[in-house]
């Protein structure tokens, strides 16, 4: 894919972080633009400071935890502009507890939100790119998506879930000229454990001192959309976090003493 230009991309979790630096920066190389999460004022905020005509702009207000709505939502974004080109899978929650800690209600939680919406979405979506036989299907999965850590068993979980459902996906529709991007950011600055759930349900309400010395939201998105005009199957982005990917995958004995003595927060 050269240029986002009237390239028609859906994104979820656009009313903050990482998906609104997406937001901004596809609205400034010409794309029309569908934004989801549940917060409707917050995603009004974000399409007021785009760069872009309003009439480019679809705000179509997602709760992940309910996948019953995404078939008509999908609908919705075709009558408005006749295609889905990009849907980008951002939208997500994290969690803050330790597996001892947590209930099973706010496994399923977690799971329910990162995991079985962005599927539902991702299903409803498929049959038009199918048909059109192009698309692209970004998923944001996480570093713990390749590795567990403390305090985030049911969050790490949904992230390995979501890379076996997107890697299977990518085999499976290569054939029809679908692209499937896996994007792993590490540590990025935004509210993300400050929105985290703790194992009762209730908020993290922190920001974490690794989060906030993390990556800026706008760096990663200019790495996602590189990523996917370069056609990539994978993106790791971060800092030094990312590289315990590649010492888990070759020298995992050593990983696992070393990410002992991290610190768990
Ligand atoms: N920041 C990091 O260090 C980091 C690292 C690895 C992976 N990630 C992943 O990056 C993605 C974006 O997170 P972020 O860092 O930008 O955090 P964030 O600022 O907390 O943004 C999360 C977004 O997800 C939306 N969301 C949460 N629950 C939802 C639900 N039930 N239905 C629909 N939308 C929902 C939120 O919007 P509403 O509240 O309006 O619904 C918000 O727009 C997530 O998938 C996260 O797991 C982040």
């Amino acid at each position: 894919m050269n240029s986002f230009q009237n390239k028609v991309v859906w994104i979820t979790g656009a009313s903050s972080g990482i998906g609104e630096a997406l937001a901004k920066a596809l609205a400034g190389e010409g794309a029309k633009l569908v934004l989801s999460s549940r917060r409707k004022d917050e995603l009004e905020r974000v399409q007021k400071s785009l760069k872009t005509a309003e009439s480019n702009v679809f705000i179509l207000p997602l709760d992940l935890a309910d996948s019953s709505q995404t078939d008509e939502l999908a609908q919705k974004v075709v009558a408005k502009f006749g295609q889905i080109d990009i849907l980008i899978n951002n939208g997500g929650i994290s969690q803050r507890s330790l597996a001892k800690d947590t209930s099973l209600a706010i496994d399923r939680k977690v799971m329910e939100v990162n995991f079985f919406g962005t599927v539902a979405l991702t299903k409803s979506v498929l049959p038009y790119m199918l048909k059109q036989q192009s698309g692209h299907i970004v998923v944001i999965s996480s570093v713990v998506g390749k590795f567990g850590f403390y305090l985030r068993s049911a969050y790490s979980a949904s992230k390995h879930a979501l890379e076996g459902f997107f890697e299977s996906l990518r085999i499976e529709t290569h054939k029809d000229n679908l692209k499937v991007l896996i994007v792993c950011p590490g540590k990025i600055h935004t509210n993300i454990s400050v929105n985290a759930v703790t194992g009762d349900g209730g908020a993290h309400n922190k920001m974490d001192e690794s989060t906030e010395k993390g990556l800026s939201a706008e760096e990663c998105a200019r790495q996602i959309l590189n990523g996917i005009k370069k056609n990539k199957e994978e993106l790791l982005i971060g800092g030094a976090e990312v590289r315990a990917v590649y010492m888990k995958r070759f020298f995992p004995r050593l990983f696992s003493k070393l990410i002992r003595k991290q610190k768990a927060e």
